[in-house]
């Protein structure tokens, strides 16, 4: 039977009492608005723990106040029915309100306590969560590891990311969490994080799972429309004619990336980057000769789609 917690002391309690009775927690953290790659991850947590916790939160700390966080698509309901009848189940699902409101019973806080806390962090850059100024001002953060990639064009993402999942693991208390290679830098940063601050947490990462027609799974795909889905599939496409290349000796990073790049553009995409980079250290490579993994943003219309394909040499 699937239980449903909202208050993080709850959560807690449930926690510790199935640890005293010997059992072990696997968490999944999740954004909801659900589809088989998040459902994907509950399967993988099946085979490292006995319960498992799905959390639904969707993180003010890593969205900046241009992003689309007021968009970000959401179905509570539905989310629920998919938990229901994902084989194996789920033990309990954790969907806080607000993480971030310290005040009494989270009742609305005083107008002064939130002009106190409007800052931008010292480094000229604010989350969503600066923005509503609710007095939260630590922040965990990898500091090379956030830099690349995704941390370019999203300074203040992988710091919100490593501080919710801080947050979630301290409440939720798991043995064992589960993330997508979907978002493969996510990944290797929470890797690094619960190996530096000694978090006594196993941290697996999961294949990304995709349609029939290889584009992978994401809660931003709605925002798509038919033809620029189809256009889409040029990220898809490229990393595997990549993966194909690189197999086949052609190993120059730089040629690699002109390719993909080229064939998304033709197909109508604004691509953000593609990097080549070496699997733990985020390194770029000039040249393959050891697993690297190939990894693409672009944007379609609206959305800014993310892949990557391991390429392992
Ligand atoms: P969200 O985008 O909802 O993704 C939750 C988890 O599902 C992540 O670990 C992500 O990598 C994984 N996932 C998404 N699409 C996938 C796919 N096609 N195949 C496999 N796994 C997939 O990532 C977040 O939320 C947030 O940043 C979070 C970690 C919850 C912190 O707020």
């Amino acid at each position: 039977d699937l239980v449903i917690i909202t208050d993080k002391g709850e959560m807690r309690n449930w926690s510790r009492k199935k640890r005293s009775q010997g059992k072990t927690i696997g968490l999944v953290p999740t954004m909801g608005y659900l589809h088989q790659g998040h459902l994907s991850l509950i399967q993988e947590a099946h085979k490292h723990s006995q319960l498992i916790v799905v959390s639904i939160y969707v993180n003010p700390g890593q969205f900046s106040p241009s992003e689309d966080l007021s968009t970000y698509p959401s179905d509570f309901h539905g989310d629920i029915l998919k938990l229901k009848s994902v084989p194996g189940g789920v033990d309990a699902v954790f969907c806080p309100k607000n993480l971030y409101d310290y005040s009494n019973n989270g009742k609305q806080k005083n107008k002064n306590e939130n002009e106190n806390c409007a800052s931008d962090g010292g480094g000229g850059v604010v989350s969503c969560v600066e923005e509503k100024g609710s007095g939260h001002e630590t922040w965990v953060r990898t500091e090379r590891l956030e830099k690349g990639l995704c941390g370019k064009s999203r300074p203040v993402f992988f710091r919100g990311v490593a501080t919710i999942v801080t947050k979630l693991f301290n409440i939720v208390e798991p043995d064992v969490a589960v993330f997508g290679k979907k978002d493969y830098q996510q990944w290797r940063i929470i890797q690094r994080m619960v190996r530096d601050l000694d978090f006594a947490i196993e941290i697996v990462g999961s294949e990304i799972m995709r349609n029939s027609d290889g584009l992978a799974l994401s809660s931003r795909n709605v925002h798509l429309s038919p033809e620029e889905r189809e256009k889409a599939l040029s990220i898809s496409r490229s990393l595997l004619s990549a993966k194909s290349a690189a197999e086949e000796g052609q190993v120059n990073c730089g040629d690699l990336k002109d390719l993909a790049v080229k064939t998304i553009t033709q197909a109508g995409g604004r691509v953000d980057y593609a990097e080549i980079v070496e699997q733990e250290s985020l390194e770029a490579v000039e040249e393959i000769k050891s697993p690297v993994v190939f990894c693409i943003a672009a944007w379609f219309g609206k959305a800014r789609l993310l892949d990557n394909m391991e390429i392992n040499i």
